[in-house]
């Protein structure tokens, strides 16, 4: 395709380390679509004669369906997909093919492609994390009231209620979901007819080719139109964030399964056995996605390595931002599928949640809060109060709520027996009723207006 001013052909290594269709040709739908549309706003334009237009449409749609039936051959010497859907479209349809390629470069023809897919794949996205929210708030509202030990430090600090857990995580996802679309809506400009890097003399529609493959507009400069791959990176930072948030929820899954929490049970389907401990169930899934995370933000610093420093306009480093992004996009679809069947299929094991939560003497606050209420003392001193009594507790081995009235007297005469109810667990949830606490009456609220927002 570009040999005319080449004695001889390329080095075999040469080959080898130039050809992107290895993993370029997952592009051939998007090449294609934007083929489509460049001929057809070319015939429109007067550029190219209606009968080539109708000779190359058809022929392209000839070459789409040999890819999709799995009969075309993509073949390394022809360096990548733009240059092997063209090959075949000459076979097919003859040396009037080749007026296919005027008014463009493989530039912004790959720009064109990989923002097609990229944008493709982060509608999947967001579709893949609202079923993961769904998952999640269908699960709050189950537990609205099924108490755990809230931690900080991962040390015991408040009860709080399992749903109000499962919604800090559709909080998250609501965020990731956000940041996809934002990224939607800045990549949503089209680089095709911005050609190798400067435009071009023949009288093309941008905004024709822009709109027909779904484009809000056309780029505005057309260096940058082939120099940037801002879109790319925006969007795998926006999954590498996603990624951190379901690899803390992962982690959260592998802690919680262990005999020693034990506070959930997953399913069969998304555990798995050891070859040699029988008694083993182990959380390979949550594991796996925990360990993707590390794999999809990898891809997202590849790239900004590779695009760092590089001049205007395109060079071919970045021919290198297509396995990383494919793959990072990729293993996030697979992490929220996965996550999403785990969570669907979990159960807590509410029991045990619940003596964790009253361990580690997690209601002290309560207590403290009690002292400001009902004797109006200073929060500072309700806390030294409390931390006596923590004290007391602590050196006997016993709960806050297993000391008598008369020891905890000792150390604050106006406590009352009205102190017990503050130290169960259900009730500290129940008094949390501030906007966002952990209530189960809000968590039931706020479960019930994610559904509603999701469309459940
Ligand atoms: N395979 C190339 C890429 O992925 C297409 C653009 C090639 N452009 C060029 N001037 N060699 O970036």
């Amino acid at each position: 395709m570009w040999g005319g001013r080449f004695a001889s052909g390329p080095a075999e290594i040469m080959e080898e380390i130039n050809a992107s269709i290895g993993f370029d040709k997952r592009l051939a739908p998007q090449d294609i679509r934007g083929s489509l549309a460049h001929v057809a706003m070319l015939g429109e334009a007067g550029i190219l004669p209606k009968d080539d237009v109708a000779a190359i449409q058809a022929g392209l749609k000839t070459v789409e369906s040999e890819i999709e039936r799995g009969e075309f051959v993509f073949d390394r010497a022809l360096e990548d997909i733009h240059m092997a859907v063209e090959n075949r479209l000459t076979q097919i349809v003859g040396p009037s093919a080749g007026r296919l390629h005027t008014a463009r470069s493989r530039n912004d023809q790959v720009a064109t492609d990989m923002r097609l897919w990229v944008r493709d794949t982060l509608d999947a996205l967001d579709a893949q994390a609202a079923d993961l929210q769904r998952a999640l708030a269908e699960t709050a509202l189950k537990h609205a009231g099924t108490v755990m030990p809230g931690f900080t430090h991962l040390q015991s600090a408040q009860p709080v209620t399992f749903g109000h857990h499962c919604l800090a995580y559709v909080e998250m996802l609501g965020r990731d979901r956000g940041r996809f679309r934002d990224a939607r809506a800045r990549l949503n400009e089209c680089p095709l007819g911005a050609a190798a890097l400067a435009g071009t003399s023949f009288p093309i529609d941008r905004h024709a080719t822009a709109a027909a493959l779904g484009f809000d507009r056309p780029t505005a400069n057309s260096l940058d139109s082939v120099a940037d791959r801002d879109f790319a990176l925006e969007s795998l930072s926006s999954a590498s964030i996603c990624a951190i948030h379901l690899s803390r929820l992962a982690e959260e899954l592998v802690v919680w399964t262990s005999a020693q929490f034990n506070f959930v049970k997953l399913s069969d389907g998304y555990t798995t056995g050891s070859s040699i401990m029988p008694q083993k169930r182990n959380p390979d899934a949550a594991e796996l996605i925990r360990a993707k995370s590390g794999r999809i933000i990898g891809a997202l610093t590849g790239l900004m390595i590779v695009m760092k420093g590089l001049p205007l306009a395109y060079s071919k480093d970045m021919q290198e931002d297509k396995e990383g992004t494919f793959d990072a996009l990729q293993s996030l679809s697979l992490c929220l599928a996965a996550m999403t069947g785990m969570v669907r299929d979990l159960q807590p094991v509410a029991e045990v949640m619940k003596r964790a939560a009253g361990s580690g003497y997690a209601t002290a606050t309560d207590l403290a809060d009690w002292l400001v209420r009902e004797l109006g003392m200073p929060f500072r001193e309700a806390h030294h109060v409390t931390g006596r009594l923590v004290g007391l507790a602590s050196k006997q081995g016993i709960g806050l709520e297993e000391l008598t009235l008369p020891a905890m007297q000792e150390v604050e005469p106006r406590l009352t027996d009205a102190i017990y109810d503050i130290l169960g667990v259900e009730n500290s949830v129940k008094s949390r009723t501030s906007y966002g606490g952990t209530s189960p009456v809000n968590v039931k609220a706020q479960a019930e207006r994610w559904l509603q927002e999701l469309g459940v």
